[in-house]
């Protein structure tokens, strides 16, 4: 199953794919979580990737179309992937397309999870990520048992740099004006499921398994 998830930021990509993978046993590739961690190690991607999530823009398209392609062609994608945040402009997703093409597949769903703007600035301001597995919380709608500490593992939850008031807003700008032609490209295919993601997170999760469940 080869699965897109779409959504601006804090829609609750991330949030819903923790529960995808449980779920239907794909690997969760977010782009994101892979500059971040470049960032972490200072490898040359992390150098070049950092100034541009820093301000809350988009990484050039020609250096996450590398990482990507190079990524799907792992062997552990090879009953498919769940992808997280990319693609993020047309260019990539027909970069994506001509990927898809050499490795003989095709796209299952593309999911796409329907957040108002003016909500997403309160979920991006009180999100908190565990430092040792990555789960994702929040203050007030998705809090851990107890404050700072993983429900899950224990490790310490901390904030994302680009959490920022300023970046969150530029963030969401560049977001929202990339996404209508991506709607539209995957729409034209018949590939695209619109979910309402301004729902409890567990009933985001039920709407979006049940086309999962659902052969194309
Ligand atoms: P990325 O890491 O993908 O960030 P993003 O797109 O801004 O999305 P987020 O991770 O912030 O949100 P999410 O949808 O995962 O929400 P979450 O589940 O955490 O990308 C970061 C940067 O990398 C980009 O800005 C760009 O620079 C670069 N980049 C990445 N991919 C790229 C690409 N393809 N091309 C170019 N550049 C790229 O949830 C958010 C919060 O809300 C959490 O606290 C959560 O607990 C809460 N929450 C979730 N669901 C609900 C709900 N239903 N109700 C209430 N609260 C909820
Ligand atoms: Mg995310
Ligand atoms: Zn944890």
């Amino acid at each position: 199953m080869n699965v897109i998830l779409m959504g601006l930021p804090g829609a609750g990509k991330g949030t819903q794919a923790e529960r995808i993978v449980e779920q239907f046993h794909i690997p969760h590739i977010s782009t994101g979580d892979m500059f971040r961690q470049a960032i972490r190690e200072s490898t040359p991607l992390g150098l070049k990737a950092k100034s541009f999530m820093d301000q809350g823009l988009l990484v050039p398209d020609e250096v996450v179309v590398g990482i990507v392609h190079e990524r799907l062609g792992n062997a552990d994608c090879s009953n498919g992937f769940l992808l997280d945040g990319f693609p993020r402009t047309v260019a990539q997703a027909e970069a994506l397309d001509q990927t898809m093409q050499e490795l003989g597949r095709s796209l299952d769903h593309v999911i796409s999870i329907d957040v108002a703007k003016e909500k997403l600035i309160a979920r991006l301001s009180g999100r908190r990520i565990c430092k040792q597995c990555g789960a994702t919380y929040h203050t007030e709608f998705n809090p851990p048992a107890t404050e700072g500490v993983c429900d899950k593992c224990g490790g310490a939850l901390y904030q994302r740099d680009d959490d920022n008031e300023d970046t969150v807003a530029t963030r969401l700008d560049v977001n929202v004006k990339q996404q209508e032609p991506l709607l539209a490209y995957y729409g034209q295919q018949g590939l695209l499921r619109e979910v309402n993601g301004d729902q409890e997170i567990e009933q985001v999760f039920h709407d979006i398994a049940n086309y999962l469940q659902q052969s194309r």
